[in-house]
């Protein structure tokens, strides 16, 4: 039975953040007690508060994702965490090659396997609801099998 999330993303600032805020959401709502975190292939961005528009938007969504601090993935993850959700097939491909073998791809949960944009490189607001529609959906779509596992 799968009890612990993890998502990761490349700056662990953008979209795993989101990733991370509406799972602990979702599972709260459901009371399934999972465990959810989130991280960052690289390292550019250790110790940072999700971005601004991240922050907005979930915001929006009445989900408080700016008491958060992005950290690096680390090879303990894989063992500590029973599934790791890579939010783009870059992501995903880095994990694999650090041996992660409980991999899935964010986008395979209702979005034909697409990579989650990344709104780093968006200008301004515009596409940031966009992806939080696209995380929430794939996101829900992960957890409400854990839903059914409980019962
Ligand atoms: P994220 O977005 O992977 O969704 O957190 C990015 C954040 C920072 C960078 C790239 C993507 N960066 O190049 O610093």
């Amino acid at each position: 039975m799968v009890s612990s999330i993890l998502f990761v993303c490349l700056g662990n600032i953008c979209r795993s953040p989101l990733a991370h805020g509406i799972a602990e959401n979702l599972s709260k709502k459901y009371s399934l007690d999972l465990l959810i975190d989130s991280a960052g292939t690289s390292s550019h961005h250790i110790g940072e508060p999700p971005c601004a528009n991240s922050i907005k938007v979930a915001k929006n969504h009445s989900i408080d994702i700016s008491k958060q601090k992005a950290r690096q993935v680390r090879a303990e993850d894989f063992k500590n965490f029973d599934l790791v959700v890579a939010l783009d097939s870059s992501n995903f491909n880095n994990l694999k090659n650090m041996g992660c073998k409980n991999l899935v791809k964010l986008g395979d949960f209702g979005f034909d396997g697409a990579d989650v944009p990344d709104p780093y490189f968006f200008d301004g607001f515009n596409g940031f609801e966009e992806v939080f529609k696209m995380i929430y959906d794939c996101v829900e779509k992960v957890v409400t099998p854990r839903r059914l596992e409980l019962r």
